[in-house]
Order: C-alpha cells, then structure tokens, then sequence
C-alpha cells in the first residue's frame, strides 16, 4: 500500500518548483576527456565541504550524458561563472556537444581545464565518489585556485538566471 504523503509521491514539478526558492550562484565544472577534450557541465550544486584542508563538493545526475567524462576524470575546475556568462550558461546547460573552445581555457596545477576568465576558479583533484539517490556526489580536493573579487556573479532563482552583486560600491 503506498501512503500519498511519503516523499516518493511528490510532484516532482511542485517540488523543483520549491527547491527554486533557494537562490545559488552559477558554476561550470570542466574536464578533460579520454582524447583530451575539455568537456563543460552547468551545475549549482557546488558546495564547500572544508576549509582545512579546502574540499568541494557538486552533484552530477546519473542521467547525463557526461557522466562517463567526470566520474572517470582523475581532476576537474570548477568556475563561478560571471554575471555576463548568460551564453556559457545556455551553452553549457543544453543537451548535445559540450566541448569547451581551446581559446577560452587554460590550466593550472592539476590540468584540468579551466576557464580563462570567472569569479573564481577551482581547480580540483579528485577524491572521493558516492552513489546517491539519482546522483552521484563528487568530491574535490582544491590543489590550487584563483578569483576575481570585482566582478558580478550569474546567480540562479526561480528557474531565472540573474546577476548577484554586492551593491553599490560608493556605500
Ligand atoms: C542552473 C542550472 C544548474 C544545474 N545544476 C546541475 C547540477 O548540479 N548537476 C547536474 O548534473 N546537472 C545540473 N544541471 C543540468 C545540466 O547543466 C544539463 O542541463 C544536463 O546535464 C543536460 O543533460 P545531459 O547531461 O544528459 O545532456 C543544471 C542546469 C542549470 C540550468
């Protein structure tokens, strides 16, 4: 006998429909694939795990197609991306070819792709994978990292992607 009110009866529209109330900013994860391409994903579901030592966490669906390039990849950056990133979003968040323009990535200890130009820029080791529910929970140890603290970040709420800024800077 199923019980309608058990969490596995959610309306799952409904319930993204509540889990958009909460306002992230926007990152995109990059790695290198078995022939070296970089690969790109959107997500917002990074996290600081630990500031001593400094690990990240993000959060890839099973059913992505690009699971295979970062659940096998030994490191991978992750780039907040800037409030005039609108393309890079759309880009990276659609189905199909997500392969990274040479031109727009460099690397730094772990070479890892990384994105010539962000709020800030992780640049991560691999360290630890978990199964869990419909997603698979990567975590990262950050080997080095840059940031641009002047500019404005893309920020996501409500479905919508916006510009996240800390106000005017004469106050
Ligand atoms: C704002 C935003 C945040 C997202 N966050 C995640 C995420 O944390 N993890 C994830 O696996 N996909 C996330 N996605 C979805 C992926 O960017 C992408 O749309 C999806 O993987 C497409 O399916 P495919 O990988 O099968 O092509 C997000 C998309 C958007 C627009």
């Amino acid at each position: 006998m199923t019980d309608p009110d058990t969490p596995s009866q959610f309306d799952p529209k409904a319930y993204r429909s509540a889990l958009g109330g909460f306002g992230t900013g926007v990152a995109l994860v990059a790695a290198h694939d078995a022939e070296g391409r970089a690969h790109g994903l959107i997500i917002n579901s990074l996290t600081s795990v630990s500031l001593h030592p400094p690990i990240m966490l993000w959060c890839l669906a099973n059913s992505s197609n690009a699971f295979g390039v970062f659940t096998s990849c030994e490191a991978f950056s992750l780039n907040i991306l800037r409030s005039d990133d609108h393309d890079v979003a759309h880009r990276f968040s659609r189905r199909g070819d997500r392969i990274i323009p040479a031109e727009q990535v460099c690397t730094m200890e772990t070479g890892a792709p990384v994105l010539t130009a962000a709020v800030a820029s992780l640049d991560c080791r691999m360290r630890l994978r978990q199964p869990m529910g419909d997603h698979e929970v990567i975590y990262g140890d950050v080997i080095t990292y840059r940031a641009d603290p002047g500019v404005d970040a893309l920020g996501f709420f409500r479905g919508r992607f916006v510009t996240l800024t800390s106000g005017d800077p004469e106050s």
